[in-house]
């Protein structure tokens, strides 16, 4: 719980029939993902106040929540008599009606809610509307940075040429952004060379293939999990591989899965994942996938599990066809993914990103000097200082570094260049932060080591020959 949210509780102690401090305390337990207490603050309120509109509609948004669809239609229906031209009532209509499918009626009650209130455009109403049946077709839609649904441009194009129809056309109308084309490739990850071969072998050359592949037919995708302590780089080198990569690549965030709104999380899924079967051969990276399970903001707890249901069965293809689309996925706790996702045909591949070794640090401190003043840089002295240093721990030590000259360059006005003496004085400094996941991960590894998947832990530290 927040401190914040803390605070207003101790409050409510003390004036238990404030009404205000109620409707903030619910508010903010809406924000932290506690809806069955956000609800009962509004009980308490309405308790109080019978007709107090706000809680009102805000019982009505925690039933809808709580997937409790008659009882926030009754509500919403109530708010309606009470003030007939509240918006949101007619907003959450529109959510009840969407999940009951019922998209005509969503449609009035979503109109009716423009009307009343323009500012209550909701883009992930008008998307769901859009790819209901019988709709005229409306603008293109994606979602953008914050998750919020935005308008996209059409997506870059300059992917190699292929005779399949113009990219662009109708995967980009599912509702779902970009194809990233990051301009990093494997020049800008130091070191990780057995790492960067195993994805040349598993990912890239079959991609690039495909048609060889084929000839052998052999199947072509599945998922690739990639784990390991933190700051180590799997985010970075999942990035660079999408700039190898002669494929589409998408990169999802989790706030471009979750939505407030129930189902919705599972249809954004379904729609990533058939942009990526338009558009194969295709890589999808998800970042953080244990996250999946667990993330707060996806606030009913069955929810969860619906979620996971989902995910697992696009990997599975259960309905189409998954060739050419490959999953890579990224996380530091393995060990709470659901062991679901690990059968055959989904994350049945792992490659283990370890902490960089002398040379591999040698080789990060190479890539990170570019474009820096730096007079003179041991980059073989400073890997022999920083034994377990992560890449991200690394880069602190350049910060810290450049603290340190540019106090004196302040006090003296000039630019001084940094020296090895600099980074060594830095690393001291700073305690590496891979230790910390080795001491958990070493139980998973000794005590749930499912099928041998974390022997490479076990080999890294020197437990297994
Ligand atoms: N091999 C590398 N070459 C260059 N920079 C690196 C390398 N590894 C890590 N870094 C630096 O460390 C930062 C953190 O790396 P990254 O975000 O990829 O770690 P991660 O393994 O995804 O960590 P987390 O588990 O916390 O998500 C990068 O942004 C980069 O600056
Ligand atoms: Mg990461």
């Amino acid at each position: 719980m927040s401190n914040d949210l803390n605070a207003l509780k101790q409050a409510l102690q003390f004036s238990p029939d404030n009404i205000p401090l109620n409707l903030l305390y619910a508010q903010s337990c809406i924000d932290e993902g506690m809806i069955d207490t956000a609800g009962e603050a509004y009980e308490k309120i309405l308790s109080l106040e019978n007709d107090h509109l706000d809680a009102r509609l805000g019982s009505a948004r925690v039933a809808l929540l709580q997937g409790k669809l008659s009882q926030a239609a009754v509500r919403a229906e109530q708010i309606l008599q009470q003030s007939p031209n509240c918006g949101e009532a007619y907003i959450i209509l529109t959510h009840i009606h969407i999940n009951e499918s019922e998209y005509s009626l969503a449609r009035q009650k979503y109109t009716k809610a423009i009307e009343q209130n323009p500012s209550l455009k909701d883009p992930g109403i008008e998307a769901d509307l859009k790819n209901a049946p019988e709709t005229e077709r409306p603008q293109r839609m994606g979602i953008g940075d914050d998750g919020s649904y935005a308008q996209t441009e059409a997506p870059d194009t300059q992917y190699e040429d292929s005779d399949d129809e113009p990219r662009g056309g109708e995967a980009f109308d599912l509702g779902l952004s970009d194809f990233e084309r990051p301009k990093l490739n494997f020049n800008g990850v130091g070191g990780m060379e057995a790492l960067k071969e195993e994805i040349r072998m598993k990912i890239l050359y079959p991609m690039q293939h495909a048609d060889l592949f084929k000839a052998y037919d052999k199947k072509i995708g599945g998922g690739v999990l990639l784990y390991g302590p933190p700051g180590c780089g799997k985010t970075l080198i999942s990035k660079a591989t999408a700039g190898e990569i002669k494929a589409n690549f998408i990169a999802i965030g989790l706030h471009q899965i979750l939505d407030m709104w129930i189902g919705n999380s599972e249809k954004n899924i379904h729609r990533i994942f058939e942009l990526a079967r338009k558009n194969t051969p295709c890589v999808l990276f998800f970042d953080e996938v244990d996250a999946l399970a667990a993330d707060r903001r996806d606030l009913r707890q069955s929810a969860g599990r619906n979620l996971i249901n989902a995910f697992l069965s696009e990997m599975d293809g259960a309905q189409s066809e998954n060739d050419g689309v490959l999953v890579l996925g990224a996380t530091n706790a393995p060990w709470h993914l659901d062991p679901a996702f690990r059968r055959p045909g989904r994350f049945d591949r792992t490659l283990f990103v370890p902490p960089p070794d002398a040379p591999g640090r040698a080789a990060i401190i190479d890539v990170m000097r570019a474009d820096k003043p730096i007079e003179e840089l041991n980059a073989k002295a400073l890997a022999q200082k920083t034994p377990q240093f992560s890449g991200a721990d690394i880069k602190a030590v350049f910060d810290l570094a450049t603290e340190y000259v540019l106090t004196e360059a302040m006090k003296s006005g000039k630019v001084i260049p940094l020296k090895t003496a600099d980074f060594i004085r830095a690393a001291k400094r700073h305690k590496p932060t891979t230790a910390s996941w080795f001491d958990s991960a070493k139980n998973y590894a000794l005590y749930s080591n499912q099928g041998g998947m974390y022997d490479e832990i076990l080999q890294y530290l020197g437990l297994l020959k």
